[in-house]
Parts: C-alpha cells; structure tokens; sequence
C-alpha cells in the first residue's frame, strides 16, 4: 500500500467525534477503499481537556484552526467546525489557498460563499468535497453530481430538515399543535434551544441552494430562495389535508422553468400516494427527475454523528483515490446563467382554511374575490354549522398563478367575516 492519506480535523464535536470513531472502527475496509490507510494527525477544537470519546493521543493540537492548513504533514484539511464565516470560513480558503483538498459538511458556508470558495478550489486545482453538506448519510451531492450526469434534470426536491419533518409527523401522529411539539422535540435532543434556523426553513434553504446549483450546473445562488418555514402549520391543517388524500411536508424544490430556475422552501400539501409522501419522522429524502432517468428518489437519515461521518469519510476516500470532480459539477466557464425566477412567477394548486363567520353570503364574498383574480376552484369543504361564530372552510384550487393568489388573499383578509388571516398552503406532487 502507498503512504496513509494524512488529515487535519477542525471541530471535534458531533461530526468530528463521527469521524474519528467512524476511521478507527472502519479502518480496514476505508484502507480497501481509498487504496491506503486515512490517518488523522491533527485536530483542532475550543476546548483541548473535553472527552471526544475517542482519544487523542499522538495527534498535534491547534487552538487556531485557521493554523491546520499550515501543518505541512497534513495532505487534507477536514472542516467540521460549523458557521458562514469566522474560524471556518478562514480555515477553509487558507487551507484551498495553500493548495490543500478540503472536506467539509458545512452548507450555510457553500450557500453562501459557495460560488468564490469554489472560483478558489479551481483556481489551485484543488477538490472541495462536501457530501455531508446535504442530507447527511445519503449520498445525494454524489449522486446528482455523478450518477446522474447524463441527465437534464427538471426538478430536484427534497425532505432537508430533519427537525422539521420529526415535528409535522408528531403533530399529524398525535393531532397535537407545533409549539406543543417543539417544545418535546427540543426534551428529545430533535431541536435545538434556538430552533429557528430549522423550523423557518434557512437551514433547508441553504441545502436546497447546493443541489440547485449541481441540479442545473449553475453558481449557487441562496439569496434568490424563497423560504418559508413550519410555525403557522395547525394541527386543524394537518387534519384537513389528510381529509383531502395529502400530508403536510416541508420541501425544498428546484426547477427549471421557461423563464429560469425557481428555488423554493416551504409547507406543501402532497398526495398521500407520493413516496415522499411517507418519509416520516428525521428521514430526509431527495427526489431528482432527469430526461432519461426518470425519477429517482434517496432517503435516508439527514443528520446525526454517524451518517454525517459516512459521507465525509466518503470524500475523503475519494481524495485518496485521486478522483476529483469540479465543485459544481462543470468547470466554470461551463456553468449556466439561468436567471432565478421569483416566486410571484410560480404557478401551482393551493390550499387555503379560512375562518369565517358563519352567516349567509361570506361564501358567495370569498368566491367571487377568487373569480376577480381569475382562480378557479377544484373543491370546497365547511364542516359544521355554527350560526353567527367562525367555522373553518376550506377551498383547493386549480393551477392559478402566485401573484394572482397572494392578491385574492389580501382582498379576502380584509372581508369583515374572516377573522383569522388565511392559512395558505401550495399543493405539490412530491
Ligand atoms: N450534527 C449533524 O448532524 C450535522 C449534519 C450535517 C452537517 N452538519 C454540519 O457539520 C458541521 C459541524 O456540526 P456539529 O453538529 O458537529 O457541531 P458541534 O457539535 O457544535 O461541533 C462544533 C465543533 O467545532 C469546534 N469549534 C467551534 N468554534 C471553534 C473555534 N473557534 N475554533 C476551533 N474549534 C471550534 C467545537 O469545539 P469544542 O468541542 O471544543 O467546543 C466543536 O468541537 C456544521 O457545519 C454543521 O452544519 C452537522
């Protein structure tokens, strides 16, 4: 065999500490597969007395970690720190900057800087490897990237965030409402204290924005996704939609258009019947539909030291390999332009509960507010009858235009007999 592959891991927690017990207990069989030993011989964290689980002896210790891209026994620098910039973003162009492959699983980073860390990667014909960005254990960065080249993809989908998926099935499991369930999840360990970067949808907004850019070969583009997240989800919605054949899933959904790409984060009602459909609990899955393909969907676990360590372990064996592919798929003068199309452009079906007075003539008010904009409507549901109190009614459209929904809503908002602003939820085929 030819000499270890040698590595500096910067942060040592949940995915760092993966990482290290994934290359000791697999150490056999990733040296069959990266044609030589990987060795971690350096490390970096904030706190150097903290149990890792794994020790640390014999490994060189940096408190700066911007330091470990200048070990010169270290060939790759593995970047598990965390965060758009600071310590990671630093470390991560020292380390491409000095000519050193980097492996990392930080997607708000290559969300946000993603188009100059990769102009750098190339620049110094260095990998920037970064599978356990999207979805965790399930190799999806590989499979758009590689396994479906050949393809002209049209959409790309996904189930992103763990959090937010374990939290929707709870409220549809257990009929309860989101804060009641936050508030359980955060007991669990399945949120955060600060829960906000899930459950608004950012963190699924920052994956979505890489597999757009590979899905259409284009420079990642965060800033151009609209995102909306689960809070105004009530368990009142999550009873209706089952009603009506669907489930309520947060996706996050790429595709191409006429007019460009359209990038988007938000609650979709999905037919029961759709695969994506019953991705429940922390799964994450990731749907890709190529012209000759077809539809291939992967699920999977999205999070988690363990499979997070299984995709970064993968791309360091790449790297030991010698197999290095560009960041996005295609050098960059290859890449598209496609512009981004906002989402006042989108056309779709929607779901919209009101809560209205129950007194003659509020339906004939909300109706004809739908005709004047030009929304045709597939079906109507009012359950009960509770004269002159607010009862849910809820309508299902045909395919009406964005801009042409939010302007009906607005002038429904305003008749005096809804009393709650409407709950509005796009329908998509999953
Ligand atoms: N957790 C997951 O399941 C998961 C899944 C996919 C992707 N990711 C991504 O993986 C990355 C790491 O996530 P994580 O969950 O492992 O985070 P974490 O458990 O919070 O670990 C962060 C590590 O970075 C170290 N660190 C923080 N600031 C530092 C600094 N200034 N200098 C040196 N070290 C510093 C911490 O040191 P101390 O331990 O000494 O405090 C800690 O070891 C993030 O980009 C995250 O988005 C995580």
């Amino acid at each position: 065999m030819t000499r270890p592959l040698s590595v500096g891991i910067a942060g040592l927690g949940t995915v760092g500490g993966g990482v290290l017990k994934l290359l000791r207990d697999n150490a056999d069989i990733v040296a069959a597969h990266a044609g030589r030993p990987i060795a971690v011989v350096a490390v970096s964290a904030r706190d150097r007395d903290k149990d890792r689980g794994v020790p640390l002896t014999g490994l060189r210790w940096y408190d700066d970690p911007a330091a470990l891209a200048g070990d010169p026994g270290v060939d790759v620098i593995v970047e598990l720190i965390g965060g758009s910039s600071g310590p990671a973003k630093a470390l991560v162009e020292s380390a491409l900057e000095s000519g050193k492959p980097v492996v990392t699983a930080n997607k708000a980073l290559l969300a946000v800087h993603g188009a100059a860390l990769a102009a750098l990667a190339e620049a110094n014909d260095v990998p920037l490897a970064f599978e356990a960005a999207v979805a965790g254990g399930i190799p999806a960065i590989k499979a758009l990237r590689e396994g479906l080249a050949g393809n002209r993809i049209s959409r790309v989908a996904g189930i992103l965030n763990g959090t937010c998926n374990y939290i929707l099935t709870q409220m549809r499991e257990r009929g309860r409402e989101f804060a009641e369930v936050l508030h359980d999840a955060q007991k669990l360990g399945y949120a955060e204290a600060d829960p906000a970067f899930d459950v608004d949808g950012i963190d699924a907004a920052h994956k979505l924005a890489i597999l757009a850019a590979l899905a259409f070969g284009r420079p990642v583009a965060f800033d151009d996704v609209h995102v909306e997240g689960i809070r105004r989800i009530s368990a009142l919605d999550i009873a209706f939609a089952r009603e009506l054949g669907y489930r309520i899933k947060l996706l996050g959904i790429a595709r191409q258009t006429e007019a460009g790409i359209e990038t988007r984060v938000h609650p979709c009602m999905v037919p029961e019947s759709a695969p994506i459909a019953r991705v429940d609990g922390v799964f994450n899955a990731v749907v890709a539909e190529g012209d000759y393909c077809g539809r291939v969907m992967l699920e999977g676990r999205g999070a988690g030291a363990g499979p997070t360590a299984s995709a970064v372990v993968a791309d360091l064996i790449d790297i030991a390999r010698g197999r290095h592919t560009p960041v996005w798929g295609a050098a960059s003068e290859s890449l598209s332009h496609a512009p981004s199309v906002p989402m006042t452009a989108h056309v779709g079906a929607y779901y919209m509960r009101l809560m209205v007075v129950d007194r003659p003539g509020v339906i004939a008010d909300v109706t004809a507010a739908l005709r004047d904009h030009g929304i045709s409507l597939e079906s109507m549901l009012q359950r009960g009858r509770s004269p002159g109190e607010a009862v849910p009614v809820v309508l299902v459209t045909h395919e009406t235009n964005e801009s042409a929904m939010r302007d009906a809503v607005a002038r429904i908002s305003a008749l005096g007999a809804v009393m709650e602003e409407p709950a509005l939820i796009r329908i998509e085929a999953g």
